[in-house]
């Protein structure tokens, strides 16, 4: 299997490390636009196979999209992360071009990848690279809800003080710090609803810190994080690559799923080797859906800043 991450930044190189590390592909292509950038990340990694114990090749690459022919997986990183006090949605004029142009350079040499976008704001631009390629709606996929669940999960556990991955939960909807909605009803702690151990005040703080969780970390690090982005688009790839059929919560272009048309936004995903294989109805409640219904429209608002360029 072969992954290209396009992008060697803190992400992108965490990615590229993490699908390494779990050995979930043989070959990564690192690209990046800067001169060597890509090459000595890749090489700093490859240095590090015979401690961690992988044989996966990590080869980098200068904007040479040739390399990256044939992936089966191409993960977006590129353009700006954000600074502390910025929204991920002011990032879009700079992004939109970018990603657009990386999403036409991977269709040429890989028209049949299944495309991960992390690129912010992310829900707008797996839109972006969904229309700038016409590709089917399986084959794009935002890596949001991926994330802001694992922050969910472990905001939760620390609140629990119980062991992380005893917690099972689910944020949905748009991938900013308004816009996503953590499902504190349907999230467990081993199979008994969270609120039977926590008080609805906890939650409320556990929902709260979720939502901020990447603002928190920006402002904490002075730029976006990376570790929990890599390790979630790692979970993702995962199971792509080994068609895994997880169910996790993705931004995937919707068609009447949920009440919307026309829009890329967090919902449940069975995620497997045709990228997207189907979307799972939770039957949210009315408040739930309400808030989702919110989130759709803060998300199309932001799409009406493609117009220019699609
Ligand atoms: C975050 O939330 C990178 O958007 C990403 O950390």
């Amino acid at each position: 299997m072969k992954v290209t991450v396009v992008g060697a930044g803190n992400v992108g190189a965490s990615c590229a490390e993490y699908i390494a590390i779990k050995s979930i592909a043989s070959e990564v292509v690192l690209l990046d636009i800067k001169e060597g950038f890509a090459e000595g990340k890749a090489l700093d990694l490859m240095q590090t196979a015979t401690n961690l114990g992988f044989d996966s090749i990590i080869k980098g690459v200068t904007n040479d999209y040739a390399a990256t022919a044939a992936s089966d997986v191409v993960v977006i990183t590129s353009g700006v992360p954000r600074k502390p006090g910025m929204t991920r949605e002011e990032l879009i004029g700079i992004n939109a071009g970018i990603v657009q142009s990386v999403a036409e350079s991977i269709l040429k040499h890989s028209p049949n990848a299944i495309i991960v976008v992390v690129s912010n704001p992310m829900d707008t631009m797996t839109y972006l690279a969904l229309k700038a390629t016409g590709l089917p709606k399986n084959q794009v996929i935002g890596m949001g809800g991926a994330l802001d669940s694992s922050r969910f999960k472990t905001y939760l556990s620390l609140a629990l003080d119980k062991p992380a991955n005893d917690i099972q939960g689910m944020v949905i909807g748009g991938h900013g710090d308004t816009t996503m909605i953590p499902l504190t009803r349907l999230a467990s702690y081993n199979g008994t609803p969270v609120s039977q151990h926590l008080s609805p005040e906890a939650l409320d703080k556990v929902s709260a810190a979720t939502m901020v969780g990447g603002a928190t970390l920006t402002k904490l690090l002075g730029t976006s994080a990376w570790y929990a982005p890599g390790a979630s688009v790692s979970y993702l790839v995962d199971s792509i690559v080994n068609d895994l059929s997880r169910m996790i919560p993705c931004s995937v272009f919707l068609d009447g799923d949920y009440g919307q048309k026309d829009i890329c936004i967090g919902v449940p995903c069975i995620i497997g080797k045709n990228g997207l294989e189907s979307i799972i109805d939770v039957k949210l409640n009315d408040q739930e859906q309400e808030k989702f219904t919110q989130s759709s429209a803060a998300v199309r608002n932001m799409n009406e800043a493609l117009k220019e360029i699609l």
